[in-house]
């Protein structure tokens, strides 16, 4: 029987892509994922290092293993992911009951390691490490290219199979990053940007599509950067893609892309939003700050003008275009009139939503070299707090506004949080009745027996929207009527609209 395994992710979706193929893979070979730590006789975390605070998560998991480590010396601990990158020997250094380090540009050679870790006797197990700081950087572009060609094969095997789990998927199209803004160790950990194939992307699409699946996001650093070059004179834009992928999967009802740089996001890429009608009308487009000097600071190659003229194109286009942003508060220097620089463009932007972050130094970063942490933790925690005011009090406007429409959401499954009309009707949630049903295929269905329960799914533009019905309803795609709103969720109401569309 194969041995049990464990996998906890932290970070960005690229590290949930990657622990998807990696799980993926060790399955089949025979390992049986576990959802309890202390079942597992093999034990994998996927790290983030993009602020301290993620790498602190996992220094603290580690030290709870230390004792168990002692006890059961078989027990096989990985750390990968971008702080195995980052923190290279010195991780297995300080913690030396970790037994695997393996970086995200080498992971494909994870599932190798982990088998020589069971299969070596235990007074023979010496500590492995796969990470690109031991091979491309240090050996050049040649290695970067096999490296690239080991890792698309990861991307390749992906295991899809027809699952309810398997209606939403993310799908790469570029890895690592060139941009190098001053604070940030993605560059560092996840290697030199690389652009995959048109056509390993659109195969893998289809594959998902084949499955199932009907959400696809595709994933990349600076998404819209995307280009290919063939090497016969042709070329392939992220328009191009965008276009070939909506194409490809017609079934797939929703395209999305994260993350987009402000910068050099072209109009034909715009277009291609605008009239790919399964193409979401949502964009992630980090602003970062809101003052010309910071921005500098950040070298992130925009002023705040040219990102104010980005959204406006976008919005030119699409009026209904949703935006999400991210800001950095506290990085070195920031002064208060900086920092009201970021208040205005959130207010000027109207954000969907904004990811807000206190300043973390990040060794390896220029930003940690070249200037002093100055701003104090307890002026980072007010702007931190301010800031996030002043985003909800925008995204609470706009919602308002959606209020009385119907929307298209596609169910995630069952809500954390008490929905107000069961709340209001002092119900615990778990009422049955009546229940009109929208079903795959636009047919309504009635099924008496289910229960009703609170429900959470997405608009196309990202929107959270919460309402009762079956949790029979996850992965399902259906028009909702938004009955109340607040600066986070859309309240709406399901068997309203299904029963509207059987009258019309
Ligand atoms: N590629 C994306 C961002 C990836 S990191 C982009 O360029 O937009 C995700 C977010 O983490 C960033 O947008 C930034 O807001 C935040 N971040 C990155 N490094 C950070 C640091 N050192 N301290 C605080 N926040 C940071
Ligand atoms: Fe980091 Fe900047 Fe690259 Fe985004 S674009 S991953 S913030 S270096
Ligand atoms: Fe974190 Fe690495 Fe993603 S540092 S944000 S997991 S690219």
């Amino acid at each position: 029987m194969g041995k049990r395994l464990y996998l906890e992710t932290f970070g960005c979706q690229m590290n949930v892509l990657d622990s998807e193929l990696v799980m993926g893979q060790l399955c089949a070979q025979g390992y049986e994922p576990v959802g309890d730590r202390d079942q597992a006789e093999v034990i994998l975390y996927n790290t983030c290092s993009v602020r301290e605070h993620a790498e602190q998560k996992v220094w603290s998991r580690l030290g709870e293993l230390r004792e168990r480590k002692a006890r059961e010396p078989g027990l096989v601990i990985a750390v990968i992911g971008c702080m195995a990158e980052r923190e290279g020997l010195d991780l297995a250094r300080r913690y030396p009951h970790v037994d695997i380090l393996c970086g995200p540009g080498e992971l494909d050679k994870l599932a190798g390691m982990v088998h020589n870790a069971i299969v070596t006797r235990l007074e023979e197990r010496r500590p492995m490490a796969a990470l690109l700081g031991n091979s491309t950087r240090r050996s050049g572009t040649l290695a970067a290219a096999e490296s690239e060609d080991r890792l698309e094969l990861l991307d390749l095997s992906r295991a899809v199979s027809d699952s309810e789990s398997t209606r939403s998927a993310h799908v790469r199209i570029t890895r690592g990053c060139n941009k190098f803004c001053t604070y940030c160790v993605v560059p560092n950990t996840r290697g030199p940007e690389v652009h995959r194939k048109p056509g390993n992307i659109i195969d893998e699409v289809r594959k998902l599509a084949d499955a199932g699946v009907i959400e696809i996001t595709l994933l990349g650093q600076t998404i819209n950067h995307y280009l290919y070059d063939h090497g016969d004179g042709r070329k392939t834009t992220f328009a191009d893609l965008l276009y070939q992928v909506h194409e490809s999967a017609p079934s797939v009802s929703r395209l999305r892309f994260v993350t987009s740089f402000p910068r050099d996001f072209s109009d034909a890429a715009l277009d291609a939003m605008r009239d790919c009608p399964r193409i979401c009308r949502y964009l992630h487009v980090p602003a970062q700050h809101g003052s010309d000097r910071i921005l500098r600071m950040m070298n992130r190659g925009y002023t705040a003008g040219q990102y104010r003229q980005f959204i406006e194109r976008a919005r030119q286009r699409m009026p209904d275009v949703s935006i999400a942003s991210d800001f950095i508060v506290g990085f070195p220097s920031e002064t208060d009139e900086d920092f009201q620089a970021t208040m205005q463009l959130v207010r000027d932007c109207r954000f969907k939503n904004s990811f807000i972050f206190k300043y973390s130094p990040r060794p390896g970063t220029a930003a940690i070299e070249r200037f002093a942490d100055d701003v104090p933790e307890e002026t980072k925690r007010r702007r931190n707090n301010l800031l996030l005011a002043e985003q909800q009090r925008v995204s609470e406007e706009g919602n308002r506004q959606m209020v009385g429409r119907t929307v298209e959401v596609m169910v995630e499954g069952k809500s954390k949080l008490v929905s107000r009309q069961l709340a209001a009707a002092g119900n615990n949630g778990d009422s049955s009745g009546g229940l009109v049903e929208l079903g795959w295929k636009n047919r309504l269905v009635t099924r008496a027996s289910e229960a009703r329960t609170q429900l959470v799914g997405r608009t196309r533009g990202d929107q959270v929207v919460v309402y009762d019905g079956p949790e029979s309803w996850t992965g399902r795609i259906m028009n909702v009527l938004v009955v109340d709103a607040r600066n986070l969720t859309l309240f709406g109401e399901a068997a309203v609209a299904a029963v509207a569309d059987q009258i019309s």
